[in-house]
This record gives structure tokens, C-alpha cells and sequence, in this order.
């Protein structure tokens, strides 16, 4: 890490950085109990360990000053008619923002404020994205067969916070019914004042 500023390139025939510092890779085993359906969740772990999504990070201090930035590349598929997301989470200090942009594939990202608002906005390439304080979001690759790549930075002072999200998931979830894009209702999904 360094103090000084730096260029980097972004790589996308190959998905990832020409420089980082940590490379995340999420599994379908780590998403156990994200995905609405269980009985497809548990046939395709038993025949492959999937990897749903990758990120490359630039380690910088978390402190408010900083931005911290990388790469996330969701890539494509389905557990049953929902298709390949992140876990999703709200930031820790819930007063930060974060910014996409989103270089190659096609997806949205399903956002819900802890009062139940929600959105869902496209992603294509070239779009930017700009997620606003207080709003959860998570990337979901609706494409067939092609990587969702998205350049984000957001604060240093951020934190992720994960907590709701993984006991309840968005209020929407994304699927695919004959051969097209559905928001469906997410049947754990329960309102604050029933939580
Ligand atoms: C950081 C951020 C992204 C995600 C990445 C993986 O605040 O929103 O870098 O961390 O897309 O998603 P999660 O962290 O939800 O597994
Ligand atoms: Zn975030």
C-alpha cells in the first residue's frame, strides 16, 4: 500500500486487476440459505461447488477519507429460477455510499433501505451506478452466459454489515420464468414491525 497515487489496469478479457492486494472468491457453499430455493440449492451443491462471484481489492486503510475500490465479477447461472447474486449487505455505518460502473455483462442491482423501501436498477455495460446512504444492495448477473464485471468504490469507514440480509434476504428476488427476467416476491421477506 502506498501513500502516493497509483494507476492500475483493469483487465476485463482476463476479470481481473493488472494489481491488487486481495482476491475474494464466494462459493455456493458460502451462500448457504441465500437462495430461495433450498431443494435446488442442495442438488447442485452435491454436484458442483460453483463459484459465484469473485472480487479483486486495492487494500487501503478503512478510515473516512479513503475510498476503498476494486472489481466484483458475478458469473452466470442459476440456482433453480434464481440467478447467481451476492450475498448482498447494508454498510455498517449506514451514512455511506457507494459507486458502480459497471464494464461488461448484463445484471441489476436489487437495493432496499432498512424501512422496506426497494429498487432495481439495470446494468450494462457502460452504466454507473450510484448507490445512495441507507440502501442495501446486491448484484445479480442476469445475463446467459457472460460475466457481470462492475468497477465500485465506496468510503474507507464503511464496514459491511450482512446481519438481515442473510437471515431474510431483499424483499424482491430476482428470477428467470420462461426465459425472462421476474421480480418475484421474497416469501421470508418480513416487514420491519414484524421482524
Ligand atoms: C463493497 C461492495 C462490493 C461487494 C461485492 C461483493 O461495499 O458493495 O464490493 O462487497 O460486490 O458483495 P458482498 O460483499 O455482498 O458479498
Ligand atoms: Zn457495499
Amino acid at each position: 500500500m502506498t501513500g502516493k497515487p497509483y494507476t492500475f489496469d483493469i483487465l476485463l478479457d482476463e476479470g481481473t486487476l493488472s494489481n491488487y492486494d486481495n482476491h475474494l472468491v464466494r462459493k455456493l457453499s458460502d451462500l448457504k440459505g441465500y437462495f430461495n430455493d433450498r431443494e435446488a440449492y442442495q442438488s447442485m451443491l452435491g454436484v458442483e461447488e460453483a463459484v459465484l462471484y469473485d472480487v479483486y481489492e486495492l487494500h487501503r486503510p478503512e478510515l473516512a477519507g479513503e475510498l476503498l475500490h476494486g472489481i466484483s465479477i458475478i458469473h452466470p447461472g442459476k440456482v433453480g429460477s434464481e440467478y447467481f447474486m451476492t450475498k448482498g449487505h447494508f454498510h455498517t455505518v449506514i451514512e455511506t455510499s457507494e459507486v458502480y460502473h459497471c464494464l461488461k455483462g448484463e445484471g441489476v442491482m436489487i437495493m432496499e433501505t432498512p424501512e422496506g423501501e426497494w429498487a432495481v436498477e439495470p446494468l450494462s455495460s457502460g452504466k454507473v451506478l450510484y448507490v445512495p446512504p441507507r440502501w442495501a444492495h446486491r448484484s445479480v448477473n442476469t445475463g446467459a452466459d457472460e460475466d457481470l464485471v462492475m468497477f465500485f468504490a465506496y468510503p474507507g469507514n464503511a464496514g459491511h454489515d450482512y446481519g438481515s440480509i442473510e437471515r431474510q434476504g431483499f424483499r424482491q428476488l430476482v428470477t428467470e420464468i420462461d426465459g425472462k427476467l421476474e421480480l418475484v416476491k421474497n416469501p421470508r421477506w418480513l416487514r420491519p414491525e414484524e421482524r
